[in-house]
Order: structure tokens, then C-alpha cells, then sequence
């Protein structure tokens, strides 16, 4: 029998809610959803004081207990076997992921029974909370190789990019006026740095190359003795290239700084920022061995709740900003507000299991992520190459294998995504207010508009299943081929006429 702790919460006199009232209850009732899916999968979970368990006449009998890993095979298992037949495919892993069954897990009880306000000092439950938010907060400190007191807890990745570039950017003011970013970060990297100008700082937007990457030199011949920060992405959304981050870091240690004494002794060199958004938990990073200074999360990304993400700032030697939200002075003084506790077990979680998986990341067992999801990726890659003509891959090869992006030539994306209705897919055009504009990031690459507008990108995640990846590839190949048969431009292909040759009138 299927029941969910929703159903029991709302309903007074269920068990659940009782046992929740009598007060710290180790008894909490469970209930788990499938990732992408709406119908509730597995049932029920007890803590591990099985003894305990209240008899009561309406006692949910077939309840029954449920390992947090058997609830993870569950999961996998249910994503395909049990999706509802109108629910599409989800390979868009980097707009977001699925929550983790078990990261729900941990998150439940601070929903229900324990949730006091995580920086009340004078009570239990306000410690208690904050020993949670602290143990998450430790699990993402793991993840990048730091302290635990150098990540502030923010509201996503938009937050924490704002917060180091506008931070830094303004509390070095006085001597420095010069920040380094690239042409494809995220838009909200992009906007923090033209509210900058606005305030008159000034940018410099690297090129990348045509694999997206930065070239070195570049920066290099960009750096001024007044360059406060420089921000980096480590891995892009749109084509996962991973930028030379270890390179940046050591530059900016050395050759930065050398520029910098330039302004008087003690001036600090460069700091380098990283969105790492799209890389937390994907690929290592050790904030120290990379020389970086700030770094954006965002857990959502990460199979961890929306709603939260943390900046790593570092402290020796010390970064300082000028904080962005005023307040309590909660976060070090860099992020007032109360910390949501739920969201920050929840990513504490995801973040740990990430490093578990990591720990793993040679292993063939497809389990674990990044072998799971580079051999989806190659499936996917191959079967579409091999049943397509014309189709391009953008980006870099060696890029993080979870991001795929192709570009299906003499084919206009957003038609392509009309006919793959039951695919959840990102087109390489961006919505503006009034027209589809072909993807910045794209662009940067050096692809012409047409190229563009052709880019689809496919994310794939821990939970996506090889059956989904087979179900995409023949809906691709089929649609491909037949908007290729309707398009004129396919054809005079075909018929061996180089189209950038003619001259189009009107
Ligand atoms: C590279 C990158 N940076 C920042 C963000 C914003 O993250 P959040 O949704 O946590 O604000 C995203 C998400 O789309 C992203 O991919």
C-alpha cells in the first residue's frame, strides 16, 4: 500500500502527526517521491530505533522498512517503469536535477519536528538545528577541500556570484577599478559585472576559443596591478567545457600579484572567483590546490532542494567584501538571514553523497555518476552520430560528459523541439522579450546564428536510464530526418550547392 507522510501529516489523528506531536519522535514516518515522477514510489522508512514503534489500531500495517540505499534503486528503477505515459523525458540536468530520494530523507524531520530557528542560542531546538546546519555545512566544506567556516550559506548561485563580484568588486574600490570575466558565463555573472560598469568599474570580457575555452595568455595580456577580481566559470551550462581553472588560480598567485605590489607593498593580488555551479560534485575541486579565492554553489544542480547554495570565501589569506544583504550579521556578517535548516541538511546531504560517489570515480560500476553518466553519454553520442549525417558537437571533447550539445545542421532547433514534445530538452536560442536571440555561449564559440538556432543540449543525470537515452535517439533520428525532408536547404545540400555561395535576395 502506498502512502505518503503528506497524506498522514494532514490527517490529525494518523500516526505520523501523533508521533510528531508526542515530540522527538525517532519513529518519523516517510515518504519518497520518484524524482521524475509524480507518483509516489516507495512507502514508508522508520529510523533506525525500529523497537520503539507505537502500536496504534491505525497503524498502517503493510508500512514496512526502507533502506535510504534500497529507496535510491527504487528511484533509478521507477524513473523509467514507472513514469506516467504523459510525463515527458527529463534530460535537461542543468537547468536542474531531481531532489535525491535520500537527501529528502535527511531533510523531513526539519519540515516536521525539529524545527527551531538555527542561530537561537538560549534552547534545544534552536540547537539542534544549528548542529544540523553546521554538519551540512561541514559536507560541503568536504566537497571542495575547506574549512567549514570559509562557506556562507546563500539563497542559489545567482546569490553567491553577486555577492563575490559586486563584494569584492566594491570593497576594493579605493585602489582598484578593473575585474576579468569571460564572454560565456552565466547571465547572472554577466549582469553583476555590467551593473559594475554601470557604477563605473571596468570589465573586461575574455573570447574563448572554439572549444570554449579561455586561452591563457589572454588573461595573461588582460591583468592590470588594478584587476580586483577575476571570475571563471569552472564548468559552462550550455556546452560543459571545463575552463583551466589550476592555470588561473597559479597566475593569479604569481604573476597577478607581482602586478599588484605595482599599487604598494601589501596590496592584494587578483582574487579569482569560479561559478561552480555546474561542477560541484560533477568534477574534484580542491579550493586550494586550484588557488581559488570565492567559489559559487548552488544545490539544486547537485540533486540537493532548490532554494539554497553557498559561496566559499576564503580566509587566509582573507578575502573581504562588502556584504550585498544587511542584517542579523548572521553568515560572518556576509549573509544575514536565518538559515534555512531543511535546505542546508538537504545540501549538506547532496554534497556528501557527491563525495561518496566521487570517491568511486574509476569505478566501472555504473552506479556511481560519472561512469554512469559518460557511458550514457556515449551511447547517446554514438547512435546519433552513426544514424545522422551533419550533426556537430559543440564544445570541447575532454568537457564534463554530462552535457552534451550538438548542433543538427539545415535544422532549426525550436521546430526540432516542437516535434520532441516528450523530451525535456535546452535549444541553443534564448528567449528575449520579443524574439528567440541564437545562444551567446554558442556564439562565443564562433558558431554562425544558423549553427545556433540547429544546437540542442542534452543533460544527462544519476537518475536518467538507458532506456530513456534509447527512446531519445530514435526520436531525434526519426524527427531529424523528417524535417530534413521538408527543407529546401537540405536538399540543394544534398544536390552539392554550397549555400553560403548564393546570394539570397530580399
Ligand atoms: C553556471 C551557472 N551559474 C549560476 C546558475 C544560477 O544558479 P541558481 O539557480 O542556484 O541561482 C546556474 C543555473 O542555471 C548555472 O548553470
Amino acid at each position: 500500500m502506498i502512502t505518503t507522510s503528506l497524506r498522514w501529516g494532514i490527517s490529525g489523528t494518523r500516526p505520523l502527526y501523533r508521533k510528531a506531536i508526542q515530540g522527538r519522535t525517532s519513529l518519523l514516518q516517510r515518504a519518497y517521491v520518484s524524482p521524475t515522477s509524480r507518483s509516489p514510489l516507495a512507502t514508508v522508512a522508520h529510523e533506525a530505533n525500529q523497537s520503539s514503534r507505537v502500536a496504534n489500531d491505525d497503524q498502517d500495517h503493510d508500512a514496512h522498512p526502507v533502506s535510504r540505499e534500497e529507496i535510491f534503486s527504487r528511484a533509478i528503477e521507477g524513473n523509467w517503469s514507472e513514469r506516467p505515459a504523459n510525463r515527458p523525458i527529463y534530460l535537461d540536468a542543468q537547468s536542474t536535477t531531481p531532489t535525491d530520494p535520500r537527501v529528502l530523507d535527511a531533510m523531513l524531520p526539519f519540515y516536521i519536528n525539529q524545527y527551531g530557528n538555527p542561530h537561537s542560542r538560549t534552547h534545544a531546538y534552536g540547537w539542534e538545528t544549528e548542529t544540523a546546519a553546521e554538519q551540512g555545512r561541514q559536507h560541503i566544506a568536504e566537497l571542495i577541500h575547506a574549512d567549514p567556516k570559509e562557506v556562507i550559506f546563500t539563497s542559489g548561485a545567482t546569490e553567491s556570484n553577486n555577492m563575490a563580484i559586486k563584494g569584492v568588486a566594491r570593497f576594493y574600490k579605493a585602489k582598484k577599478n578593473h575585474i576579468i570575466t569571460t564572454q560565456t558565463e552565466h547571465k547572472c555573472v554577466l549582469d553583476s559585472c555590467r551593473a559594475l560598469q554601470e557604477e563605473g568599474f571596468e570589465v573586461t570580457y575574455l573570447p574563448v576559443q572554439s572549444n570554449g575555452q579561455i586561452n591563457l595568455d589572454e588573461l595573461k595580456a588582460a591583468l592590470r596591478p588594478t584587476t580586483s577580481i577575476v571570475s571563471v566559470m569552472t564548468v559552462n551550462n550550455e556546452i560543459g567545457v571545463i575552463q583551466p581553472i589550476r592555470e588561473i588560480g597559479h597566475m593569479l598567485k604569481t604573476y597577478g600579484a607581482e602586478l599588484a605590489k605595482e599599487l604598494g607593498r601589501g596590496t592584494p593580488k587578483p582574487f579569482f572567483h569560479t561559478d561552480g555551479a555546474q561542477a560541484l560534485g560533477k568534477i574534484p575541486i580542491d579550493v586550494n590546490d586550484a588557488g581559488i579565492d570565492l567559489m559559487s554553489m548552488s544545490s539544486h544542480k547537485l540533486y540537493g532542494p532548490k532554494g539554497i547554495g553557498a559561496c566559499y570565501v576564503r580566509r587566509r589569506p582573507r578575502v573581504r567584501l562588502e556584504p550585498i544583504i544587511s542584517g542579523g550579521g548572521q553568515e560572518r556578517g556576509l549573509r544575514s538571514g536565518t538559515i534555512a535548516t531543511a535546505l542546508a541538511v538537504g545540501f549538506g546531504e547532496a554534497a556528501r553523497l557527491a563525495k561518496e560517489n566521487m570517491a568511486r570515480i574509476s569505478d566501472t560500476n555504473l552506479q556511481y555518476d560519472h561512469a554512469h553518466i559518460s557511458a550514457l553519454a556515449k551511447r547517446l553520442q554514438d547512435n546519433i552520430t552513426s544514424r545522422v549525417e551533419m550533426v556537430l558537437l559543440n564544445g570541447d571533447p575532454k568537457g564534463y560528459p554530462g552535457c552534451i550539445n550538438l548542433t543538427f545542421q539545415y535544422i532549426e532547433g525550436e521546430s526540432l523541439l516542437m516535434a520532441l514534445k516528450d523530451i525535456c530538452l535546452s535549444s541553443g536560442s534564448a528567449c528575449t522579450s520579443a524574439s528567440l536571440e541564437p545562444s551567446y555561449v554558442l556564439r562565443a564559440l564562433g558558431l554562425d546564428d544558423a549553427n545556433a538556432h540547429s544546437s540542442l543540449r542534452f543533460g544527462i543525470g544519476r537518475f536518467t536510464t538507458e532506456q530513456e537515452i534509447d527512446f531519445v535517439c530514435d526520436k531525434i533520428v526519426a524527427v531529424v530526418n523528417r524535417l530534413r525532408e521538408l527543407s529546401p536547404l537540405w536538399e540543394m545540400v544534398q544536390d552539392g550547392i554550397d549555400l553560403k555561395s548564393i546570394e539570397w535576395s530580399g
